[in-house]
């Protein structure tokens, strides 16, 4: 895939790193907030007011559980400093009516692209769409160096700043001034972090790299046996992916229309687990955790899309190393489960 200029820097804590109000990079200035915030669905979406600080979150739209750009549109207030749209699942969000809302509002947006690696939009790989975005390294993700990621711009000033204050703010790291082309001097420019990420997580990183796109097929194969196999179920609603989109398929997230069943959503984990296969839900709605509603007060009725489809999703096991029994057997599980909880 290719990323024209964008400069990429690798980071141990992405989100974190963006938000942290000491650093004074345009964006660090305008949202100061903790990356554990952004997840998607836990956090749709997310805009910000300068002042207090502060996230909003956002409602997701029915069918992507992506952001729900009307639902931006309805909640941007004149504090509004940026929107911050989740590519749920690894399918990109509509960036062009996000940039197009951001360019109307005055916003920035940055992506959070946890997900995303690889995905396109228009065939543009997620990365070199806006001013920022933000990857995920973390273990359970797409390309992983066990914990970290990277934050793409296509912004010089931005990148420099960045990368300064990734490392306790000095002007030349230890591969400057230590390497045979490297020079001894080095000035502390700012009151920086300790954000660099490892030189051994980025070795593995390296060798990841150079795998993602196969591992992405593989997961892409997955994903359409798994469409294949599920569609002629009507208990069953499968994902699907925008015109004009490639999703990474971090996540395979089925929904189950549970008016036609005899189980729930539990009922059903538990029944797969005895058939030895793991499922999970991804995930439970910010607005929906006790700690949330005791600091914001939100409730669940403002966001009625992210709460009735929370209700139903079911993420199946995704990974590239699946053996085609494997995927099978998952199918099968399945069907066989819904078979005998038929309404
Ligand atoms: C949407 C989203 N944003 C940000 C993060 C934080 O990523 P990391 O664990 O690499 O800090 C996560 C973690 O899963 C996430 O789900």
């Amino acid at each position: 895939m290719r990323y024209g200029l964008v400069i990429a820097l690798s980071t141990l804590n992405p989100c974190r790193y963006l938000h942290e109000p000491k650093t004074r990079f345009p964006v660090g200035r305008l949202f100061p907030l903790p990356g554990r915030e952004l997840h998607p669905l836990k956090a749709p979406g997310l805009s910000w007011r300068t002042e207090q600080r502060r996230e909003y979150l956002l409602d997701v739209d029915a069918v992507s559980l992506c952001i729900d750009p009307a639902d931006a549109e309805r909640r941007i207030t004149p504090r509004t400093r940026a929107i911050m749209p989740v590519h749920f699942a690894g399918q990109p969000c509509d960036m062009d009516i996000l940039h197009d809302l951001a360019k109307r509002c005055g916003l920035r947006v940055i992506e959070d692209a946890t997900y995303a690696l690889p995905a396109s939009y228009r065939g543009i790989p997620v990365g070199a769409i806006s001013e920022l975005t933000a990857f995920s390294f973390y273990a359970t993700k797409t390309l992983t160096t066990g914990e970290g990621g990277m934050v793409t711009t296509e912004n010089d000033a931005l990148a420099t700043r960045m990368r300064m204050m990734r490392l306790h703010g000095i002007g030349r790291d230890a591969w400057k001034r230590y390497s045979a082309e490297g020079y001894w001097y080095y000035e502390v420019m700012d009151s920086g972090y300790k954000y660099n990420l490892t030189d051994i997580q980025s070795a593995i990183g390296i060798v990841q790299l150079e795998k993602i796109d196969k591992m992405n097929a593989a997961r892409g194969e997955i994903a359409s046996r798994y469409t294949k196999g599920f569609a002629r179920e009507r208990t069953l609603e499968v994902p699907t992916v925008n015109a004009n989109r490639e999703s990474s398929w971090h996540l395979y997230v089925l929904r189950l229309n549970l008016e036609e069943l005899t189980i729930t959503r539990s009922e059903m984990i538990e029944r797969l687990k005895a058939r030895g296969m793991s499922t999970s839900v991804h995930f439970i709605p910010l607005h929906m955790h006790p700690y949330y509603q005791r600091a914001y007060g939100y409730q669940t009725e403002e966001f009625p899309v992210a709460s009735a489809q929370y209700q139903r999703y079911l993420s199946l096991p995704i990974f590239p190393k699946m053996t085609p029994m494997q995927i099978d057997y998952v199918i099968d599980s399945v069907l066989e489960v819904i078979e005998g909880a038929r309404l």
